[in-house]
């Protein structure tokens, strides 16, 4: 921050008009704030109390009656509102969106075939299509109050799709941690000139003006030893802010453990490491992700509509955060993965003791943790206490929710309506970097939202024309992405009706 800056932002405070200043501030004014006590190291409920965002940062919270006299700001009445941090997602392939509704019953091992990055999606999808894709992912989650996303992008079929991806994210408007994928492709994009586009992007000085950072994504840790000796000196060299890869245990076979990753000594690094799914993984791995501060994404949603898996999600929540993964097949808010997760804990919980046939006296998980896992958990696996909490010097990504909606007025506990009553529909405010993306429910993205709507309706229909002109064959027999003995197995359909058939 120059001098000038830190005088403006001094000034602001304690003086009634600075008109020398240029900064930009704003005051949401006496509401309820969710805020971050780091003497306490939790979360402390303010009411009637107002916070002060000068350019990008939070720069005050006061109680009402101290307000700082910031004439200069816009002020926003926040009364009988809910001031909370912008959220967090982990986990997310941003650039899906136009597969929307078209796997609403997949399981995995489809999605694998149809939706991923090494289906046919690299022949359907131009790289407009990734671009508008992308947004419209970004538009999704700021709209519902999500502000950083780690962004698993593994569109990266060529320099093109590679690009318009990037620019999409920065484009959008988010926080978005665009990691770029590098991967052993069919298609004639071999790894070194993927790596060549990935340094050149990290040069890239659109970056350098937006809310967006490089990160990078690879899945061969495992097993693809000669594009891991590429990559080493890329990750330093590149300055990516993240490293992410998908940890898929059990029969799954996407073995990106702590421990592929430590067989290179890579967990003692400045970088943080975000492995998704984390399902199946031993105390082992676990004790590695504590003892090298590196964080699972937990995607609740995902775990359960895919049937990937619950085995292990309980142990490893201490060192973990949320996340979305395919926004296409379900919901993109963090407070919807944060209610799933709640609720799909307690049952683990209960169903366990229920079979024992005891009779549960207590609940296993709280709103509070369902809260802390999509704020300052995911701000903690990103290494960044400026993310994920509202106090004073942090970054100004912050969420205001109507809370005097039906579904909302009454509460006591302002963490319990966000986490239990809130919908996308109460999320009035959002602010990224201190910029408005969402003003009195209308999403104030960059870009123009409704062109970008017009194209990606286009986009889509193309897309999901294509795929349903493709065929699949039938998955059974083997499981080829496991070493051996693994196996498809048909699940059984349940019955909705009572009239012939079962309503599938
Ligand atoms: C704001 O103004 C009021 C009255 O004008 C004054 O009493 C109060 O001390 C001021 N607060 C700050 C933080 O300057
Ligand atoms: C501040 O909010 C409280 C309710 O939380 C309300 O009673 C009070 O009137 C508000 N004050 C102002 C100045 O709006
Ligand atoms: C999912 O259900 C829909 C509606 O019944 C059906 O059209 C589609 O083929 C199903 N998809 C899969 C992958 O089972
Ligand atoms: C892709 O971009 C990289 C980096 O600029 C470059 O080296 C490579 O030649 C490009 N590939 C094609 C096919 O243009
Ligand atoms: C990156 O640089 C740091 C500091 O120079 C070094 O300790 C680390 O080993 C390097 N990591 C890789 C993967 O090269
Ligand atoms: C956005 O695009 C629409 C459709 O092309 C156009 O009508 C509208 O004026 C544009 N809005 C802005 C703010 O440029
Ligand atoms: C149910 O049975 C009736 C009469 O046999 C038949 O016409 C109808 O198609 C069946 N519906 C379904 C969903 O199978």
């Amino acid at each position: 921050m120059d001098l000038l800056q830190k005088f403006c932002n001094y000034a602001l405070v304690l003086v009634l008009s600075v008109s020398s200043c240029q900064a930009s501030a704003i005051l949401f004014q006496n509401g309820t704030v969710i805020t971050w006590n780091s003497e306490i190291n939790d979360l402390e409920i303010m009411h009637e109390a107002s916070v002060l965002v000068t350019d990008d940062r939070i720069t005050g919270i006061y109680s009402t009656s101290d307000a700082a006299n910031a004439t200069d700001a816009e002020v926003i009445d926040v009364t009988g509102k809910i001031v909370t941090p912008g959220f967090v997602d982990t986990h997310h392939h941003l650039w899906q969106s136009q597969y929307r509704t078209i796997g609403s019953n997949t399981t995995l091992a489809e999605y694998l075939q149809r939706f991923g990055e090494l289906s046919p999606a690299s022949t359907v999808f131009t790289a407009d299509d990734i671009y508008v894709g992308e947004i419209m992912g970004v538009y999704e989650a700021l709209d519902a109050g999500v502000t950083t996303i780690v962004d698993h992008a593994h569109h990266t079929w060529s320099n093109e799709t590679a690009e318009a991806g990037l620019v999409g994210a920065i484009d959008g408007g988010g926080r978005v941690f665009w990691c770029f994928t590098v991967h052993e492709l069919d298609n004639g994009y071999a790894v070194d000139e993927q790596i060549a586009k990935l340094r050149e992007l990290a040069g890239d000085e659109r970056l350098g003006g937006s809310s967006a950072r490089l990160g990078l994504s690879f899945d061969g840790w495992a097993n693809q030893p000669d594009t891991v000796r590429k990559l080493l000196p890329v990750v330093n060299e590149t300055g990516v802010e993240v490293l992410t890869t998908h940890y898929v245990g059990g029969p799954w076979n996407y073995e990106n453990s702590p421990s592929a990753l430590d067989t290179y000594s890579l967990l003692d690094t400045p970088l943080p490491i975000i492995f998704s799914h984390a399902i199946f993984s031993s105390q082992y791995e676990y004790g590695l992700l504590t003892t090298h501060s590196h964080f699972a994404s937990i995607v609740p949603e995902s775990d359960m509509h895919y049937g990937i898996g619950q085995l292990s999600k309980a142990y490893i929540q201490p060192q973990a955060a949320l996340g979305v993964d395919t926004h296409f097949t379900y919901s993109a808010d963090m407070v919807s993965q944060a209610r799933l997760w709640l609720q799909s804990s307690r049952a683990l919980e209960f169903e366990r003791v229920l079979g024992t046939w005891n009779v549960p006296s207590t609940s296993p998980v709280s709103v509070k943790q369902a809260f802390l896992l999509i704020t300052r958990k995911g701000g903690q696996a990103l290494r960044r206490d400026d993310i994920g909490v509202l106090r004073e010097g942090v970054k100004a990504d912050l969420v205001v929710f109507d809370g005097d909606a039906p579904n909302m007025i009454g509460w006591r506990d302002p963490v319990a309506a966000v986490i239990l009553h809130s919908h996308v529909g109460n999320v009035r405010h959002v602010l990224v970097d201190g910029e408005w993306r969402k003003k009195d429910f209308v999403l104030l993205a960059k870009g123009n939202v409704t062109e970008n709507q017009e194209a990606f309706v286009q986009s889509g229909g193309r897309i999901q024309d294509a795929l349903e002109a493709m065929e699949f064959s039938v998955l059974e027999g083997d499981y080829p992405f496991a070493v051996g003995g693994v196996e498809y197995e048909e699940t059984k359909r349940f019955d909705v009706t009572v009239e012939n058939g079962t309503g599938y």
